[in-house]
């Protein structure tokens, strides 16, 4: 009886000091989190519940052993945290701060994925490469972006400061900053806070569907005008 007591401290005392540590090395993350979910309630049900927050710790974790060249452990880390979280991050992808995932599940950040600071994903979020070549072949992600659920930046591109990624889109060429990305390919539809014209956004290309749209909703104008 006195052992299962004593287990039972022991084990108390384990998860308070976790908590402790938690909530001192990653305030930032929690109260990050906190800000940009509306739906969360307490510092506490984050700490305890957020699968974002998790898969972020292990990867702070992983990523400390990938910079000392210890590499199976990092990557048995992040794959225990992808078995844990539904969150698939490379020890070796370099993350900022206050770094959120929100819902999570599906999420994928590539080895060579560089995130700045107060960036947001939602679920089913990949910073990807294009293909298998070697280097640098994961997106570069500004400060302040938001990447939308199901939304795929794929390649060595980067993606402008205080960028939104739509959901769903897929981002294949650089993102100047200020800009809200949508669709596939993705195309340009604000730029500054100013609606764009599609039409002559030259950076990106369209796509055919859109294309056909435009010239069907041009050739109505030019009709109702007659
Ligand atoms: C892109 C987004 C940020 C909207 O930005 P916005 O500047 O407010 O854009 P608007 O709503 O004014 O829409 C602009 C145009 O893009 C279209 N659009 C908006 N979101 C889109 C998307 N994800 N995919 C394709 N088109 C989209 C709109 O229909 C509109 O088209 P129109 O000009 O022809 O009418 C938002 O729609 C989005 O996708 N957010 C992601 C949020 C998310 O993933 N949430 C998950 C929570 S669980």
């Amino acid at each position: 009886m006195v052992y299962v007591i004593n287990t039972i401290i022991i084990l108390a005392a384990i998860a308070i000091v976790k908590l402790l540590l938690i909530s001192v090395f990653f305030y930032s993350d929690v109260r990050a989190a906190q800000k940009r979910d509306p739906a969360a309630k307490s510092f506490l049900e984050i700490i305890l519940l957020y699968q974002g927050l998790h898969a972020l710790i292990y990867y702070r974790i992983a990523h400390g052993f990938y910079k000392i060249h210890l590499f199976f452990l990092a990557r048995l880390i992040s794959q225990l945290a992808r078995f844990a979280t539904g969150i698939e991050i490379h020890p070796g992808a370099v993350i900022g701060k206050r770094f959120f995932v929100d819902h999570g599940m599906g999420v994928v950040i590539g080895e060579t994925a560089v995130i700045g600071d107060d960036v947001l994903l939602y679920q089913g979020a990949t910073l990807g490469g294009t293909g298998i070549v070697k280097g640098k072949r994961h997106p570069t992600i500004g400060n302040n972006v938001v990447v939308g659920a199901g939304a795929k930046v794929l390649g060595n591109i980067t993606v402008g400061d205080s960028s939104y990624i739509g959901a769903n889109a897929v981002v294949i060429k650089d993102v100047p900053p200020n800009s809200t990305v949508v669709g596939v390919p993705g195309r340009i539809t604000k730029q500054d806070g100013k609606k764009m014209d599609v039409s002559l956004d030259h950076v990106h290309i369209l796509d055919p569907i859109m294309q056909s749209i435009e010239e069907i909703q041009s050739k109505i104008d030019k009709l109702e005008k007659k």
